[in-house]
């Protein structure tokens, strides 16, 4: 072969390589390097000055998700509900609470969304309803209503006994008692939250046709909730109990075994998900488990269930230490199923608070989104970690509104702290509504505004923005493997994203101190001269060298390789 054909080779060889990289592209789902926003709709916005947020309220912030650079927003439950658990007690699932609007401002809010990119994912209630759903208002009417076996009935132990040691997480025991027909029904969450029986086919079929009537309004996928919980054992035989210890409201801590994880609820997720594939939908999971043997489950062994079971032993790593992150990265990166991260949510406590020192938070929360906007993987954030809101608790009993908050007051103050309104500016109630709002707004809200923030380059939120920026545009951020760096390291998290030749070192400070650290790129088989700053938390030069990176406390370096 002549050095011309040599070269004629290469060249188509490079032309079939991008071009099968163009379409491996092309070929990706929406939701693989979407940037997922969950809204509390109750504290967003109140476009109609009442105290509460609503769906109108979201509409007119679109602008604002648009330029921040989020790709779809999970709302949490808008549907009719008595809001005994703030929503996630559905009364009906094909329509909207008149507190947050109407089924016109959700069409509304999705075909806007569509306009500027950003889908609408609703939350499916689907483990549960409220008592006050007509299936169970009909389920309780008589032991023989055609509806009796939607929900889960029992006769007791023996007189006023249940039928057996269930707890509620919410508190007591997970049966209710109803004396006009003498059963008592499974409530694993509120008792007026009944669990439905998705053993009965007629269950199945009214809650996916649901999924349908929500995807041809033009919903874009649905987050699960409580997806662990949705089978129990048919002989309801009792849960082993864990060395006598009792939780914060007093019941027997259980291995739940009985309740939770039943194998039979994947035949259901493969199902919804054949619905939710005509629609081209993303199903995302509210699964908490403790090991990745049990998370890989939900994927599904054909990748046929859930696109995102979130990986809450992410989340619950809960202190900023790069041995405790580095060990769950590489533990994620055992398996090819795309991660799901998040730092907080409408059930935890803020990121802001939960990881802060009290003196660097702010640098501490450009540290967690660089972390988790870098990694393979889907980040899913929550409403206001982006201009560094914190958790606000009550301060007193009295002022609680989450009913376990009373229950669990002192030890457990409820969830209000972290569903306090969204910050926009620095005006009365920062500007998320003209009256007093449901939830106080946190008192530092002058200084952590969208407003105030925008203003400032150097803000938490202008971080955030360049930082879904450069995760949006950069290859091997998009696509790239995860490889670790300086694995000894007890203070500094160091890894690459590399793809196709393209190489991006992110380098995390997380510890309280500066350190400089040195790099061995040639070990891992990357040459590199130089590198190019995409973002950095700290004052730091343009270009810096590949070898040896100063680190500021708690700072976050983000730089492509050249
Ligand atoms: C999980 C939800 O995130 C939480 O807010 C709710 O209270 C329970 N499921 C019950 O639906």
């Amino acid at each position: 072969m002549t050095p011309r054909q040599i070269l004629t080779l290469l060249f188509s060889f490079l032309v079939c390589l991008n071009l099968a990289v163009a379409q491996e592209k092309a070929g990706q789902p929406w939701w693989r390097h979407a940037v997922f926003y969950e809204i509390y709709p109750r504290s967003f916005a109140d476009s109609n000055n009442d105290g509460l947020g609503d769906i109108p309220g979201i509409t007119l912030k679109l602008d604002y998700l648009q330029w921040l650079g989020v790709d779809a927003i999970w709302l949490t439950p808008m549907f009719p509900s008595p809001q005994v658990d703030f929503g996630y007690d559905v009364s009906d699932y094909e329509n909207v609470d008149s507190h947050y609007g109407t089924l016109a401002d959700m069409d509304q809010l999705i075909a806007e969304g569509k306009k500027r990119g950003i889908r609408i994912i609703l939350d499916f209630v689907v483990n549960h309803t409220s008592d006050q759903h007509d299936w169970f208002i009909e389920s309780r009417s008589s032991k023989t209503n055609p509806k009796r076996d939607w929900y889960i009935w029992r006769e007791g132990k023996g007189a006023d006994q249940p039928p057996n040691n269930w707890v509620s997480l919410f508190g007591g025991p997970a049966w209710a008692f109803d004396p006009p027909t003498r059963q008592w029904y499974y409530h694993y969450f509120y008792p007026a939250q009944p669990d439905l029986n998705w053993r009965n086919p007629e269950v199945e079929n009214a809650m996916f046709d649901v999924a349908r009537w929500w995807y041809r309004r033009g919903v874009a996928g649905f987050r699960l909730d409580a997806v662990t919980n949705l089978f129990e054992d048919p002989q309801l035989r009792d849960n082993p109990l864990v060395d006598h210890k009792s939780n914060a409201y007093g019941d027997p801590v259980e291995r739940e075994v009985y309740n939770l994880e039943l194998p039979e609820l994947h035949g259901v997720l493969q199902r919804l998900r054949k619905v939710s594939d005509e629609y081209d939908g993303v199903l995302i999971g509210e699964t908490w488990t403790d090991t990745l043997d049990q998370l890989k489950l939900y994927y599904g062994q054909h990748g046929n269930e859930l696109q995102l079971p979130i990986d809450f032993r992410f989340f619950a790593v809960g202190k900023l230490s790069a041995p405790a992150f580095r060990k769950q990265i590489a533990d994620a990166e055992t398996f090819e199923g795309q991660p799901v991260y998040v730092f907080s949510n409408h059930d935890e406590p803020r990121q802001y608070t939960k990881y802060g020192d009290g003196r660097h938070n702010d640098q501490i929360a450009k540290l967690l989104a660089s972390l988790y906007l870098t990694l393979r993987g889907t980040p899913i954030m929550y409403y206001g970690e982006e201009i560094g809101m914190e958790n606000n608790d009550p301060k007193t009993r009295e002022d609680v509104q989450d009913p376990i908050g009373k229950l669990g007051w002192p030890v457990d103050k409820g969830r209000d702290g972290e569903r306090t309104p969204m910050q926009w500016n620095a005006q009365a109630n920062a500007g998320f509504s003209h009256v007093k709002p449901w939830n106080p707004v946190d008192a530092l809200f002058r200084q952590y505004n969208v407003e105030t923030e925008r203003q400032n380059p150097n803000s938490i939120l202008n971080y955030y923005r360049n930082l879904i920026s450069v995760r949006h545009t950069n290859p091997a951020l998009l696509d790239g493997k995860y490889v670790a760096l300086n694995e000894d390291d007890p203070n500094v998290l160091a890894y690459i994203r590399s793809y196709a030749g393209k190489n991006v070192l992110i380098v995390l400070n997380m510890s309280g101190s500066a350190h400089t650290i040195k790099l061995d790129l040639p070990s891992k088989g990357i040459a590199a001269k130089s590198s190019k700053i995409l973002l950095a938390s700290f004052r730091t030069p343009r270009h810096g060298s590949v070898n040896t990176i100063h680190m500021e406390a708690f700072g976050a370096y983000i730089a492509a390789l050249e």
